[in-house]
């Protein structure tokens, strides 16, 4: 087969990542539906076009994923492989997210977490078994002398197989994350974060989203490592939105009649006037910090009663990784404070926090537009598309709450106004300074954090890495 050792396949770009570009359900009548995604790769790939051989290597995630690799349905450009589901839960939920998530986010409470026991060390066997596997694919696949770009935290440890399967390849690697400073990275067992290192480093070029994160993983190699990064070589590219696809989208029917019915529900105030509103979208994801959003927006309510009745915090929180307890739980406790919130402070014609958890792209682009004050005030976090999506499609201008921990933050921090994300007195106060900017002012520097926002699309931060790749000198050959 084309993925025997020491054979070689057609595909001169590849991109490897846990979560591909397309999914499938199982219909009630047996057929299967399928639902595409969007993202940086997504836009990158069609910017180099159909012809240019490129091949999506991913994993069957669902049901209905490994329905469709059994049945032998696919896109042309994807494949999708079938790891068992036991591999790949002890692999997904039981390191990369739970583990390696964990320690670039800072997210252990560690008086009690983590315990690096028998139990991790037979997920990690697993991880290492489901990175083998994507190795071994993108061995098979690749043309000679091909390009590999490979995504985030899941497959740390591709880069190095993928080196000793197949020498001549040009090898890329990608962090959506943070890096964990060397401090806390240490924590992991020597072995294992050497393994990982080790992995990331089999790459020709290291892409970080920010320059903290990429010193960050330099830190930690040169901790380990005599000679530091050995010949890797580090690049920085900062992923904004695509614009045009934004403000398109944002102006179709389906956004327009979620704009109306979310003014119904937030309503006008005594005076007549419609409402101010603080948005935040995300994925109920610990990182994001939105207990500590509703407790800012409960401080604000209690220092500044005079915006009682006058403002509405409209919250959307998808549900994400519902596999792991503490998910579950984070995501019961949102829900629980906000139905607190509403109950202690709400009036008959107020509800203080209107929050939505059911998906809906076209709600999230609504309340974009409609946004007075966008709150992202994440305790770590890669990048934040939020932050950059709001001013590009804000229809009057929006200012923008920004936790400094935010990769986004180096990018618009002159004209976010910055917030400590631990701290909830300081972010409420904040909430007060952007609800009290002055229109024009308001206008004025949403316009000038979109243009930052913007810098660079998509499509040009794929190619950046891309060229980047292959201009590097080539391997000894
Ligand atoms: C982050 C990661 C991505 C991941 C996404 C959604 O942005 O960097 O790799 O795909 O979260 O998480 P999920 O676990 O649903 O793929």
């Amino acid at each position: 087969t084309q993925d025997a050792p020491g054979a070689h396949g057609a595909a001169k770009v590849l991109v490897a990542s846990n979560r591909g570009p397309v999914s499938y359900e199982v219909g009630d009548d047996g057929s299967l539906n399928s639902k595409r995604g969007g993202g940086g790769v997504v836009s990158g790939l069609s910017a180099i076009g159909p012809d240019a051989g490129a091949l999506w290597v991913c994993s069957a995630l669902s049901d209905g994923d490994r329905e469709a690799v059994r049945r032998g349905v696919g896109e042309e450009g994807v494949r999708m492989l079938p790891i068992p589901a036991d591999v790949h839960a002890d692999a997904y939920n039981g390191i990369a997210n739970s583990v390696l998530w964990f320690v670039h986010h800072m997210l252990y409470q560690t008086p009690l977490e983590p315990v690096f026991d028998a139990e991790f060390r037979r997920r990690w066997a697993s991880y290492e078994a489901y990175n083998r596997a994507f190795a071994e694919a993108l061995a098979g696949q690749a043309a000679p002398g091909a390009a590999v770009l490979v995504q985030d935290y899941h497959l740390t440890l591709v880069p190095g197989m993928l080196r000793e399967l197949r020498p001549d390849l040009r090898i890329g690697h990608f962090s959506h994350t943070p890096w964990a400073p060397p401090e806390y990275f240490r924590m992991l067992p020597d072995d294992i974060a050497e393994q990982v290192l080790r992995g990331m480093l089999g790459a020709d070029r290291l892409g970080f989203l920010t320059r903290r994160w990429a010193d960050a993983f330099e830190a930690c190699c040169s901790a380990r490592f005599a000679d530091g990064l050995g010949g890797t070589r580090i690049g920085v590219h900062g992923l904004g939105p695509d614009a045009d696809f934004l403000r398109e989208r944002s102006h179709r029917a389906d956004v327009a009649e979620r704009m109306a019915a979310l003014r119904e529900e937030i309503g006008s105030a005594p005076d007549g006037t419609a409402r101010r509103t603080i948005v935040r979208v995300d994925r109920t994801e610990l990182s994001k910090n939105i207990v500590r959003g509703l407790l800012s927006y409960r401080q604000l309510l209690d220092d500044h009663p005079e915006w009682r009745e006058r403002v509405v915090h409209v919250a959307f929180a998808y549900p994400s990784r519902q596999d792991l307890a503490v998910y579950r739980d984070y995501t019961a406790e949102v829900q629980r404070l906000a139905d607190e919130l509403n109950s202690r402070y709400g009036t008959p014609g107020w509800t203080p926090v209107v929050l939505h958890v059911k998906d809906d792209f076209a709600r999230s682009l609504a309340a974009y537009r409609l946004a007075d004050v966008a709150l992202v005030n994440p305790i770590r976090d890669g990048m934040n598309l939020v932050a950059k999506e709001v001013p590009v499609v804000s229809d009057e201008g929006c200012a923008l709450v920004l936790s400094r921990e935010a990769g986004a933050y180096e990018e618009l921090a002159e004209d976010a106004i910055a917030v400590n994300p631990y701290d909830v007195i300081g972010t409420a106060r904040a909430l007060h300074e952007a609800l009290s900017v002055p229109p024009e002012e308001r206008a004025e520097r949403s316009k000038r954090l979109a243009a930052a926002a913007t810098a660079l699309p998509p499509a040009q931060w794929f190619l950046d890495q891309l060229h980047a790749l292959e201009e590097q000198p080539g391997p000894a050959a």
